[in-house]
C-alpha cells in the first residue's frame, strides 16, 4: 500500500491506493488544513516534494486555479489529490 509522507508532521501514513488526501489528513489529524474541499479556497495548498507523479493527475479547474494563484509548478490542491503511490507532501509557505 502506498506510504503519505507529510514531512510538515514528520509522519509517514499507509494509505488505500486511490484515498484522497483530504480524508487522509483529517482522519489522521494532519497539520494541512481545508476550507471549500471543491478546489475553490485555497487553504490546502501543499508542496509536493517526492513524487508528483504518483498522486492523481491535475484536473482543468485545480489547474485553472493553481495558475491565478501564480502557485509554483510542485503546488496543488490537497483536497482535489488522490494518492496513487509513495509521495511526500508538506504544508506550502
Ligand atoms: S479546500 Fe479549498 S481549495 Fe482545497
Amino acid at each position: 500500500m502506498p506510504i503519505l509522507t507529510v514531512k510538515t508532521d514528520k509522519r509517514n501514513i499507509t494509505v488505500e491506493k486511490g484515498s484522497s488526501i483530504i480524508d487522509v489528513c483529517e482522519t489522521e489529524e494532519t497539520s494541512i488544513l481545508f476550507g471549500c474541499r471543491d478546489g475553490a479556497c485555497g487553504a490546502c495548498m501543499i508542496r509536493v516534494v517526492e513524487h508528483p507523479e504518483n498522486l492523481s493527475p491535475m484536473e482543468e479547474h485545480e489547474k485553472d486555479f493553481l495558475e491565478t494563484m501564480a502557485a509554483r509548478e510542485d503546488e496543488r490542491l490537497a483536497c482535489q489529490c488522490k494518492v496513487l503511490g509513495d509521495v511526500t507532501i508538506e504544508v506550502s509557505e
